[in-house]
């Protein structure tokens, strides 16, 4: 196997964070009261019917894990599961900032729930807004915006009834997937169409059975990466590990291979694929670092990056990328609540590769969420004149 050659994040003469003082980092101006909003494996009713619908949802692993990780800073946690009791718990609770994993229960932009209530409520929380967590979950929505920027994604068109005529644009073999799903909900080598008679009977299915519209487009059929995207224009300004941001507010984190051609659904890294562990039988390959050239490494870092601040992404994500025929990286999708299911899920290995723990990629989270309420104390010691990011000419979320 070629050496992988990814430039080395951490710079020799870079001082390691435990040898820096300690006024250079941001501090929370007090420890914060940090409600951690999920909704749990078995505990949380999906509206949907589909056998898989709550695929999606959190352990209550996960959550004791991000518990954990928000405490050794000091602050003090609770969970509360995103469901209709939320806005009555949070009004209990009166958190200074939820830290959002909520998946929501159901509708056309159950991701973005959450947020919505944290919103009327006037709440503080992390990672990305309502309108992005809405358009992420959408695939076909995504691609419109991708592709309007300019950005690479497989030519598509999203079917409603099935009946629809094919667009000239999709050759086969297609790729059918739900419009609005995760967690390879609805996917599998059946997705893989080759006729007409194939999709239609493949699209019907996925209206049928996921309630929503079904998105069909080329089928990718070259290797698969999947890219975590951390950071933010001015995100060095409050960051835990400044020296890690390139100038542009970003870490430019180790690209990840999913390698499924022997995997139980060669090819496809459907629903299956994504609840078997490392070890068991027919799961794919995940190779972080891949073996790829350097040059290719930062086109799919920065192309993620491009993809995440197209649609308005804020401070972490995960985007998945494939390349196609003639090799060239096109973009499946991305995930703006990507799962932090500790040393499992694909950013948290993603992090662990580039030596930076769970509780770090957490608290990062946490304290970049922070720095839009106004809750922490910027870095002294990092440069002011910053661009400020476009969310900041928005209303500002006051806690009332
Ligand atoms: N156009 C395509 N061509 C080839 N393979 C595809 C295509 N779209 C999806 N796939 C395969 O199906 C898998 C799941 O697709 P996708 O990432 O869109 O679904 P997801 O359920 O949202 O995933 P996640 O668990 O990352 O949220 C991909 O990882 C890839 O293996
Ligand atoms: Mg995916």
């Amino acid at each position: 196997m070629e050496e992988t050659q990814i430039p080395p994040i951490l710079e020799k003469d870079e001082p390691l964070e435990e040898d820096k003082p300690p006024d250079s980092l941001p501090r929370p101006a007090r420890p914060w009261r940090v409600a951690v909003i999920a909704n749990v494996k078995g505990e949380s009713t999906p509206t949907a019917e589909a056998e898989d619908a709550s695929a999606e949802f959190d352990s209550k692993d996960t959550i004791q894990a991000i518990q954990s990780a928000i405490e050794t800073d000091g602050h003090s946690t609770i969970f509360l599961q995103a469901d209709s009791n939320l806005p009555i718990r949070l009004n209990q609770v009166c958190p200074d900032i939820c830290f959002n994993i909520a998946e929501g229960l159901g509708g056309d932009a159950r991701e973005a729930q959450a947020p919505a209530v944290m919103e009327i409520l006037h709440v503080p929380y992390t990672a990305s807004r309502v309108l992005t967590n809405a358009l992420s979950l959408d695939k076909t929505m995504t691609k419109r915006i991708w592709r309007d920027v300019g950005l690479p994604t497989a030519a598509f068109q999203e079917f409603v009834s099935g009946d629809e005529p094919i667009s000239a644009d999709l050759h086969y073999p297609l790729f059918v997937k739900p419009a609005r799903e995760g967690t390879g909900m609805g996917m599998d080598l059946g997705s893989i169409v080759h006729s007409e008679e194939q999709l239609r009977q493949r699209v019907r299915w996925t209206i049928k059975t996921y309630q929503q519209p079904a998105l069909v487009e080329e089928y990718l059929c070259g290797r698969e990466f999947t890219v975590g995207v951390i950071g933010r224009s001015d995100a060095i300004r409050y960051s835990r590990m400044p020296h890690r941001y390139e100038a542009d507010g970003f870490i430019r984190l180790p690209v990840m291979e999913v390698e499924s051609s022997e995997s139980a659904t060669p090819g496809v890294y459907g629903h299956y694929a994504k609840t078997l562990h490392p070890g068991e039988e027919g799961v794919p390959q995940f190779l972080c670092p891949a073996d790829i050239t350097p040059e290719l490494a930062r086109r799919l870092q920065d192309l993620a990056i491009k993809a995440h601040t197209a649609i308005g992404a804020l401070d972490v994500s995960r985007v998945d990328i494939r390349l196609d025929a003639q090799g060239e990286p096109k973009l499946i999708e991305i995930n703006t609540l990507p799962g932090l299911s500790p040393g499992f899920s694909d950013l948290c290995v993603i992090c662990e590769t580039a030596g930076i723990a769970y509780t770090d990629l957490i608290l990062e989270i946490l304290y970049l969420g922070a720095s839009r309420f106004g809750l922490l104390m910027e870095s002294p010691s990092q440069p002011i004149d910053l661009p400020t990011p476009a969310y900041m000419s928005t209303t500002p979320i006051q806690k009332s």
